[in-house]
């Protein structure tokens, strides 16, 4: 065992032996230990995302919190510096800010070195860690039948470990299993990329099949990749924690508590918690407690959930999320599958209830395989017990231009619902706020024979009587959701006219059919995405323009009616993605989807966006933020990770 700091491991024994005073009334104390991975603290600028000098100040407040709590041991899981290429004496003096910010640890610490930590020089470093080695096992009395393991990612080279080590870690594994020892591995480098998307170790093949070799181990937990990750391989969870150095204005560490059948880990900041069962394959799956945005979000089965353009529907003690089912590459942007539907009780973990509407085989369909059906949105109807749902739909092989509106209908949740007709909304009426002249236009709409709209803001466009023109044939209808007011009453939203101008229309008490009763609203601003809710007796809409599948600004809007008068707000979006670097001019890489009203907490909503892929659209992203209500209306903050208990806290 190292044992890296004098004043550390004394202040530990003492904490040993007050822990055995109390032991009597703590029986059922679990061990427990903290980890913070890649401060990468160095004394010199950084950019917005990447603050090195500032992660000291987070560490201190890091170590404070673990302070504050019972803890066996503390590991930070390297790249404590980030250094300088040429300069050790410079790394040096960083790490030795560093260090003493651990030495108030009250718990013993333990380090891993990382390829930056390098930069200090191999004799410094070992000396000032306290290390005869980078790899090595250690074990805590508190935590009996647990050992720990330290790997050196980088003995053979960056993100290579030697023969010599890995002869050592198969020993050391052996060892373990064959006294009934579980195994944490801690290392600077993650070896998958399911759980670090961009940075790994460079070949972890052996240490792969070593850790298939032994079912002692539990969990490999590295840093390196900033952006963090997880995943579970076999028996083994894979866990790659975010990076203090790029959380500024947040944190990222984490509790780990070993709780005989599983590991509860507790995320501070960025990272998130989860709870991580053990026992192999049989283990149940992995609960997430932490929505984590802009990632692969894995289903029940371990699959990246497919349903984009997505609503919400809650019923009967679950929520129901629909949305598009893409497949590979840009294909994927046409309907090869259908409506997918997934359930959920918390709403972080999601359970694939399969296709819900299926694309048809048959040619003739209007849902036939190769159409696009987007947007699709699923509303219960109280009256006739029956699921309706609505989706946008172009006709197979005629691009953009049907811009018609899908319904279809089921008796469960799940489906499978059965499609019912497509429709052009509102022929033969005008809208509520129509004016005489669009009205005087029917009689010139034959002028406008052959005339062709790109689909995107154009200064032309106004200058045409769209509503006119499709009076007789019924209004276009792209972008949409839906929304269901206190009284039942329902209500279809969509972008119109060439998607210049959205269209809010009354539903008939069925849901299945449009009442004839609409509004146009925001003309010409090009709304698209538009997703609305309620709250104290205000309406909301969140929506985005209109630039196709490239990100934009999110738009926003309040009425006291949902007939309006509509009053547009500034851009609700604050704050940065530090996955894709984009900020609320972007919409953080997003856009709006829908916004999901949480059950049984009060003025709780959340905004859902999609990050589109349109290259490989079944790789398309969610990012699913709270909406924070202020006087005038509403915003929605960047958050890589959070839960729903921030919605308990005052604002
Ligand atoms: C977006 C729209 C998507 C999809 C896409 C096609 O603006 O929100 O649902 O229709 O355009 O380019």
């Amino acid at each position: 065992m190292n044992v890296l700091n004098r004043s550390g491991r004394i202040i530990s024994m003492v904490a040993v032996v007050l822990a055995l005073g109390g032991c009597l009334a703590q029986a059922e104390t679990r061990p427990a230990f903290g980890v913070v991975a890649d401060i990468q603290y160095g004394d010199k600028e950084g950019s917005v995302l990447r603050d090195y000098r500032g992660s000291l100040k987070r560490l201190e407040q890091c170590a404070e919190t673990f302070n504050s709590q019972r803890l066996d041991f503390v590991i930070q899981l390297g790249d404590s510096v980030d250094g300088y290429p040429t300069n050790a004496p410079g790394s040096c003096a960083d790490l030795d800010q560093v260090l003493p910010v651990f030495n108030r640890l009250t718990a013993p610490t333990y380090h891993v070195v990382g390829n930056h930590c390098l930069n200090v020089g191999t004799n410094a470093l070992a000396l000032k860690l306290g290390l005869t080695n980078f790899y090595y096992t250690f074990s805590v009395p508190t935590a009996k039948g647990w050992r720990f393991v330290v790997l050196d990612g980088n003995d053979a080279g960056y993100g290579v470990v030697s023969d010599r080590q890995l002869a050592w870690f198969r020993d050391t594994l052996g060892q373990a299993q064959a006294a009934g020892e579980k195994v944490i591995c801690f290392c600077h480098f993650p070896l998958l990329k399911t759980a670090a998307e961009h940075h790994r170790m460079a070949k972890p093949e052996e240490i792969l099949k070593t850790l298939d070799a032994h079912t002692c181990v539990a969990a490999w937990i590295a840093g390196h990749e900033h952006a963090g990750g997880y995943a579970r391989q076999r028996h083994v969870h894979h866990l790659t924690m975010r990076g203090l150095v790029e959380a500024p204005g947040s944190t990222a560490f984490a509790r780990f508590e070993l709780a005989g059948d599983r590991i509860l880990e507790t995320g501070f900041g960025n990272e998130p918690s989860r709870e991580l069962f053990l026992g192999g394959a049989s283990a149940p799956q992995t609960r997430r407690l932490s929505f984590e945005n802009g990632r692969v979000w894995p289903d029940d089965k371990g699959v990246h959930i497919n349903a984009h353009g997505g609503g919400v529907l809650f019923r009967e003690g679950a929520y129901y999320w629909y949305g598009e089912h893409k497949i590979e590459g840009k294909a994927g942007n046409l309907a090869h599958v259908g409506v997918h539907v997934y359930s959920s009780k918390d709403l972080t973990n999601w359970k694939d209830e399969g296709v819900a509407l299926k694309v048809s085989d048959d040619p003739a369909s209007e849902i036939a395989t190769g159409c696009v059906l987007e947007r699709p949105k699923v509303i219960y109807n109280a009256k006739t017990g029956k699921y309706v749902m609505w989706f946008h739909l172009e006709l197979k092989g005629q691009g953009y231009s049907a811009a018609r509106s899908g319904v279809a209908v089921a008796d469960a949740p799940a489906g499978p619902f059965t499609y019912l007709r497509s429709e052009r909304p509102d022929a033969g009426v005008w809208p509520v706020n129509v004016t005489e002249a669009q009205k005087a236009a029917l009689a010139t709409v034959g002028q406008m024979k052959g005339l062709t709209f790109s689909g995107g803001p154009n200064p032309d466009t106004p200058k045409h009587a769209l509503l006119a023109r499709d009076f007789a044939g019924g209004q276009m209808a792209r972008d949409m959701n839906l929304f269901v007011d206190d009284d039942g009453k329902a209500y279809h939203i969509f972008a119109s006219e060439e998607n210049s101008t959205l269209h809010l229309s009354l539903l008939s008490d069925d849901y299945l059919s449009h009442a004839g009763t609409y509004v146009r609203l925001f003309e010409h601003r090009w709304h698209e995405a538009p997703a609305l809710c309620k709250r104290g007796g205000r309406y909301y809409l969140l929506a985005s323009g209109c630039t196709g599948w490239a990100p934009n600004a999110a738009r926003a809007a309040v009425a006291p009616s949902i007939w309006g008068p509509w009053t547009e707000l500034a851009n609700p979006c604050v704050g940065v993605n530090p996955l894709n670097r984009l900020g609320a001019e972007k919409t953080f890489g997003g856009q709006s989807a829908f916004i999901l009203p949480v059950q049984g907490k009060k003025d709780a909503f959340i905004a859902l966006f999609d990050i589109w892929k349109p290259d490989n659209a079944i790789d398309g992203r969610y990012v699913w933020l709270p909406l924070r209500f202020t006087d005038e209306g509403f915003a929605v903050a960047w958050r890589d990770t959070w839960d729903l208990s921030v919605f308990d806290q005052a604002e």
